[in-house]
């Protein structure tokens, strides 16, 4: 058990009462409560639609799908990112084509080297909104804009964070956001696919069960008595246990990033003095998750970080590290490239504990230690 774990699950006894509830109504597989959490997903974010899945990944290799990425086109991606952003561009042939970052203030994909990599295979570009703090979305858009590229944001980051006073995930063509134990709303597994678009969200809803034209849900209702299938689908559904978990957290889900974003000023003030690490994103001024709070160390010296990270295990504080870059895993080498400013970031990046009931004295514990751990 840590002093101050990594996260912590921002559950009460209404989760178990929804939970409860569903159970008692015996449809406990996608129906009304998948519907009402999509309605009421897409309001939140101002997006037209919303369409529940199994997970992020589905949302991911979904999105894909829709856009009819296929063998031979190639999608540019950042490497920093976690694997499932790349998987699914291999998923249906692509190639992924990997981007640096911008630099240790700003570890989101670099639209200067998107724009170095797209040639006429290029046929999409995947963001990942790095700890919930949008990328260069204006650059993002013009690169696409001026090569017909599709934009895809990985949003998992970044429910409820803001770019120009749009939330991210409607920035691109289609969002993908994932409720994983740990993310900032979440529903053990989940995800979800956002776009403003109604034939790709009729196309991914499509896909999503089977390619079948109905739900056994809407059968159950009477509308129709038989189905047809339009092409080979998967088996993406969200269930209604889980979405009903999903309807709580959206009602908390403002009031938790806002607690985050105080702890996150607790951090800034706390780290102020230790000259040894960096805040990404510092000062940024509009409304962001905090999903993670990640430092980078100024220092670079070999297993410098590890020792770090162990001094913190000692003191009783888990940390992460948000990520080893997808280029270097043995299957993405053949896709490789020199990501220099990936590489050097990815080796002094350390995320510290970030959950909204952390208190002000558990993140001065934390800087302290972290303080120490320089000696
Ligand atoms: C950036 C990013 N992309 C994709 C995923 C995959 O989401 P899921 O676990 O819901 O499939 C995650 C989280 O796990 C993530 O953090």
């Amino acid at each position: 058990m840590y002093r101050v774990p990594l996260f912590d699950l921002n559950y009460d006894g209404q989760e178990e009462q929804a939970v409860l509830e569903t159970l008692r109504s015996k449809w406990i597989s996608t129906g009304p409560r998948t519907a009402a959490f999509e309605a009421e997903f897409a309001a939140m974010l101002g997006a037209g639609h919303a369409l529940a899945l199994a997970n992020c990944t589905a949302a991911l290799h979904l999105a894909m799908r829709i856009l009819d990425i296929g063998p031979g086109d190639e999608v540019i991606c950042p490497s920093l990112t976690f694997v499932a952003t790349v998987n699914a561009i291999r998923y249906v042939g692509a190639v992924p084509v990997f981007a640096d970052i911008v630099d240790e203030s700003n570890p989101n994909i670099d639209p200067d080297d998107i724009r170095r990599m797209v040639n006429e295979r290029t046929k999409a570009v995947i963001v990942m909104h790095y700890a919930g703090f949008p990328c260069d979305m204006g650059a993002v858009k013009e690169i696409a804009g001026e090569h017909g590229l599709k934009i895809v944001e990985d949003a998992c980051h970044g429910p409820l964070s803001e770019y120009g006073g749009k939330k991210l995930g409607t920035l691109g063509d289609v969002g993908c956001f994932s409720f994983f134990s740990n993310k900032n709303l979440s529903t053990a597994e989940g995800g979800m696919l956002v776009t403003d678009d109604a034939a790709l969200h009729e196309r991914a809803k499509l896909l999503r069960s089977h390619g079948m034209t109905t739900l056994s849900f809407e059968r159950s209702k009477g509308h129709s008595t038989s189905y047809d299938v339009l092409e080979p689908g998967y088996n993406y559904r969200m269930d209604d246990l889980r979405a009903s978990l999903g309807l709580v957290q959206l009602k908390k889900l403002r009031e938790d990033l806002e607690k985050r974003s105080v702890v996150r000023e607790w951090y800034e003030k706390a780290l102020a003095d230790i000259d040894q690490v960096l805040v990404p994103f510092r000062g940024h001024g509009e409304f962001a998750s905090n999903y993670i709070f990640p430092v980078v160390l100024t220092e670079v010296r070999r297993k410098h970080r590890d020792d770090v990270r162990n001094s913190l295990h000692e003191a009783g504080v888990q940390t992460s590290m948000h990520y080893p870059p997808v280029h270097l895993f043995s299957f993405y080498r053949e896709y490789s490239r020199e990501l220099p400013v990936t590489e050097r970031v990815a080796g002094k990046l350390i995320t510290l504990p970030m959950y909204s009931s952390l208190g002000k004295s558990e993140v001065e514990f934390v800087a302290t230690a972290l303080g120490n751990a320089f000696g």
